[in-house]
Order: structure tokens, then sequence, then C-alpha cells
């Protein structure tokens, strides 16, 4: 089986008849890691939030399609059955939920009726993906999230993501607040599921992460829009000079949404 194509074409996002979104064109197959980068407030959230089908969150122009089917035409379950898989930036908590319970139902919700990973199967992924993970095993029947520190709750993310194993999957800020051990853990995950039936967008701030887990492609977003693009070399210049030199070669003032001159 070939991997999967997430074609996003001008795109155009409203957040309480306020537009974010500005015409996001992007294309993310199989195989390929891409990482998204850009000052606060861009909309790079946004994005990924719209993406997933999130009801705040309203396409006003521009389409998303996953393998010739329209994305916005899905559900938000039917996303995610379809193969995408979203990493957020501030992961909910559920209480009276355990982490386990939570993992096998996502699972069995993206498999066929009568499909369902056995309960002995999902036990041993599980435990060979907390280890790799370096997970005390004792979170796996912690409700989900629920007093999780900072760094638990993005190896808990990865953890759904390896267990999940969607076509393309959308990390958002997955290295925020984790320590240094735990960012090659974390990569190690991310760098784990690389093959050409994967697709992944990575949206950081850091240079640091990608030192880990090595881009295809680099873009950068302003105002709303992917404004530039590239390989690894332009997020290694995003570090050693920061953005001002992208501004000045697109005549940019203020990069955040809604502040354009
Ligand atoms: N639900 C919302 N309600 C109101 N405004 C929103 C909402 N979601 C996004 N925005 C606004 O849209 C703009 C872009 O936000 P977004 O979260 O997409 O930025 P970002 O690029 O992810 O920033 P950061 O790097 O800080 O995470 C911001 O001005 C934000 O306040
Ligand atoms: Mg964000």
């Amino acid at each position: 089986m070939a991997g999967s194509t997430l074609v996003i074409k001008d795109l155009h996002v409203s957040v309480e008849g306020k537009e974010i979104l500005k015409g996001v064109n992007l294309e993310i197959n199989g195989g390929e890691f891409h990482a998204i980068m850009g000052p606060n407030g861009t909309g790079k959230s946004t994005l990924s939030a719209a993406i997933m089908g999130h009801p705040k969150y309203e396409v006003t122009q521009g389409s998303i399609i996953l393998d010739g089917e329209d994305v916005l035409e899905m559900e938000v379950d039917e996303r995610a059955k379809a193969g995408l898989f979203l990493a957020m930036q501030y992961p909910s908590e559920i209480a009276g939920v355990t982490n386990a319970d939570f993992l096998r139902s996502s699972i069995n919700a993206r498999r066929e009726e009568g499909d369902e990973i056995s309960l002995m199967k999902f036990i041993r992924e599980m435990d060979k993906k907390m280890d790799l993970l370096d997970m005390d095993p004792d979170m796996a029947q912690r409700y989900l999230n629920e007093g999780f520190s900072g760094g638990e709750k993005k190896r808990n993310e990865i953890l759904q993501l390896m267990m999940i194993n969607p076509k393309i999957a959308i990390l958002d800020e997955i290295d925020s607040g984790l320590d240094i051990d735990a960012l090659k853990v974390v990569s190690k995950g991310i760098n784990e599921m690389r093959g050409s039936e994967f697709g992944c967008l990575i949206i950081t701030h850091y240079q640091r992460l990608l030192n880990y887990i090595t881009p295809d492609f680099v873009h950068v977003m302003m105002q709303g829009k992917v404004v530039k693009s590239g390989g690894p070399e332009l997020a290694q210049r995003l570090e050693n000079e920061g953005y001002d030199w992208i501004k000045a070669e697109l005549g940019i003032e203020d990069e955040t949404v809604g502040q354009e001159a």
C-alpha cells in the first residue's frame, strides 16, 4: 500500500468571525516529514484545529483533501478514521477514563466492527511502546492526562501516535516543556514511525527538535499563510538569524494574524 496524500489548498479559516488563516497551501505525502515554524500567533495551531475539524474553526474558502476524499465533509471521528491524527499543543484531561481504555477505544474506533484489537495484543503493544518511550507502567491505569506533568503529557501523545498508527499526523509543539532526555525519547518515538505510509507535520519553535528529527521540508507561517518553504537548512537559518530577514524579504511589518499592513 502506498502512503497517503493530504493536500491543503487556499485554506481560509475564521474563528468567531475573524479570519485567521488566509490562504494556506501545503501538501504532505506518506514518507515525508514537514516542519512548520513561525512566530507566535501566526496561525499554526489554527491550521491543525481546522484539519481535525474543531467546531470553532470555520473554513470559509479552500479545500483539504486526503487521498481524494474531501476532509471538510467529514465529521471529527470520520477524519480520525480516515487516518488523520493530531497531538495537541495543550492535551485535555479526561477524568474517569484511564489512559489504557482511552487508547484502546481510540484504536478500535478507527477499525471496522468485528476487527477490534484483542486485549492481549493491545497490552503487548502498549507495554512495548511505553517501554520505548521510557514511561512508567503505572501511567496506563491513570486517568487520561489528569495530573500528568507537561513532559508526561507529551510522551503520552506520542504513545497515542504509535499505538494508533495514523496515515498523517500533526504534532503541535510536541517539544514544548520537554527536558533534554524527554526530547530525545519523544524524537525516538516519532522517528520509529518513519516509513512510506506515514506523513507528519511537526509544528515547532525550535531547531533543537529538528536536530533529532530531520524534516524533509520546512515551512514558515506568518499572517495566516505559509510564506516560505525550504529544506532543513531553512530551520537552521531561523535558529541563527530569527525571522527578521524573512520579514524584510517579504515586506512584512507585523507577522501576527490580523495586523497586516
Ligand atoms: N478559539 C479562538 N478564539 C479566538 N481567537 C483565536 C482562537 N484560536 C486562535 N485564535 C487567534 O488566532 C491567532 C492565531 O492563533 P494560533 O493559536 O493559530 O497561533 P500559533 O501560530 O499556533 O501561535 P503559538 O506559536 O503561540 O502557538 C491568534 O491571534 C489567536 O488569538
Ligand atoms: Mg500554537
